[in-house]
């Protein structure tokens, strides 16, 4: 018999609702719901935004061309995807890539904080605009990509979101400075800047358009 830690079992529960769930109208159009994957025990949880077309075809996380940027600049910091805890704000593909709507973003919003939790990860970092307005309010991403901030005794890192910095190369040596920025931050992880107020629930400000995948 295997014995799943806690983390495990909550992580799997978690994703048997997600491949069940009907709690909005995404459910209707996926072909596969994405549930996130990765080690319950690991130190860094990358969170995107939503499945695109290869995602819902495969029920995998970040496996299209984002995807494959993404494992590019987890192996320039030495480190695998395999080690990492890969998730989305929104579990089911939007149809045609659209961003998604408050009301999917509310029904996911519990898998995440049930994943989150499970998973307790030491780092946090939010991949693109929808991602981020989860735990920071009113901040801009170009301001605030690379800086680290305390939000409810979790450190959050925001990037920009990897096929952004497809579309847009000038972004591509941020993403990877800040990338770089990640291993110390593990060891160094109470230097941040505490926004203890900001409420990491739910996303407050709507955030603007990422159509970019
Ligand atoms: N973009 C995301 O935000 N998430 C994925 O899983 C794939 C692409």
């Amino acid at each position: 018999m295997v014995n799943l830690s806690a983390a495990e079992e909550t992580l799997q529960h978690v994703a048997q609702e997600v491949s069940n769930c009907q709690r909005c109208q995404l459910h209707y159009s996926r072909k596969n719901a994405v549930p996130g994957e990765g080690p319950a025990n690991a130190c860094i949880m990358f969170i995107g935004e939503g499945p695109g077309f290869h995602e819902n075809e495969q029920g995998r996380p970040f496996v299209g061309a984002a995807g494959r940027y993404l494992d590019e600049l987890l192996e320039k910091i030495g480190m695998q995807r395999s080690e990492v805890f890969i998730g989305n704000v929104i579990k089911c593909r939007p149809p045609s890539n659209r961003d998604p709507l408050p009301e999917e973003l509310a029904a996911c919003g519990d898998y995440l904080e049930r994943q989150i939790q499970a998973i307790n990860p030491q780092v946090i970092v939010t991949l693109g605009r929808f991602s981020m307005a989860r735990f920071l309010q009113n901040v801009k991403i170009s301001e605030v990509h690379g800086q680290s901030f305390q939000v409810r005794g979790r450190l959050v890192l925001p990037m920009f979101h990897p096929a952004a910095a497809l579309h847009q190369p000038s972004l591509k040596p941020q993403l990877e400075r800040d990338f770089a920025s990640l291993p110390d931050l593990i060891t160094l992880k109470d230097k941040a800047t505490p926004v203890e107020s900001q409420n990491d629930t739910q996303p407050k400000a709507e955030p603007k358009q990422l159509s970019l995948f």
